[in-house]
């Protein structure tokens, strides 16, 4: 497949569901305390996008078994919700969520502190998220892409993370992923050049050690080898002739 430019039509279509994923994110921020279950905050996550009229876009997904992925602590992402894990203080989860609004998609993700927690948690999570703003600097028509997957990885090794380069964010539209992959670390070629109308999910994924990753035997828990904590930031991004619309965050 290749890469879609998006009308206006379509692009009005991703800022709402953007705009509904923003608050479903805001909205899960607040339960997210010691004693949850991973279900719990899967059943919360559901009936809020459904709620706003969407469909969870990762519900089925090749087989994935629920709406939100939450990944606690040394798993990266698509960590599977279940009645068993119980967020415990001094955790860090991360929440992985997609939207489909009248066949258009977003695709969001946050990581929240359970609780009191280490000094190096909190960097990483500071460091994650920042990155992704560092990345998006470039994300602007007329820029390539390997100009913001250079800024996202060279950030997070200066201050000292491990970047995930297994995964990577993606084009997003009336598909979850579409092309181009967006990688977190410097490639050899510049890559796609940007254009406005393009849609892209950006999505650092960093740890606290190597960028080492394993799959765990459900076939969908992405976890460090290491053992180090994880963190995961992610959101929709427009690109526009003068920089970048984020459609997935509200209030900055
Ligand atoms: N943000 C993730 C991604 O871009 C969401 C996919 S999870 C899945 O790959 F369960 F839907 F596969
Ligand atoms: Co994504």
């Amino acid at each position: 497949m290749s890469v879609t430019i998006k009308a206006e039509h379509q692009i009005e279509l991703m800022r709402e569901a953007g705009r509904i994923l923003a608050i479903v994110h805001e909205e899960l921020a607040k339960i997210i305390e010691p004693g949850i279950s991973t279900y719990d905050i899967d059943k919360k996550g559901e009936e809020i996008i459904r709620s706003y009229g969407c469909v969870p876009s990762f519900l089925n997904y090749q087989g994935y078994p629920a709406s939100i992925c939450v990944s606690v602590n040394e798993e990266v992402v698509h960590g599977i919700p279940s009645r068993k894990r119980i967020l415990q203080d001094g955790d860090i989860v991360s929440l992985d969520a997609g939207v489909i609004y009248k066949g258009h998609h977003s695709d969001a993700a946050r990581t929240h502190a359970v609780g009191n927690i280490t000094r190096e948690a909190r960097m990483l999570m500071a460091v994650t998220e920042q990155s992704f703003f560092e990345g998006i600097k470039y994300a602007k028509a007329g820029n390539y892409l390997n100009d913001i997957s250079t800024a996202i990885g060279n950030y997070a090794n200066r201050l000292g993370c491990g970047v995930v380069r297994d995964l990577a964010g993606h084009g997003i539209g009336t598909s979850l992923h579409e092309d181009p992959d967006v990688f977190n670390f410097p490639q050899r070629h510049k890559g796609l050049k940007l254009r406005a109308g393009m849609t892209l999910a950006i999505e650092p994924m960093l740890t606290t050690g190597t960028h080492r990753v394993a799959w765990l035997d459900d076939d969908w828990t992405v976890v460090t080898r290491d053992g180090s904590l994880a963190a995961h930031y992610e959101n929709t991004v427009l690109i526009t002739e003068t920089g970048c619309e984020i459609l997935s965050l509200r209030g900055v």
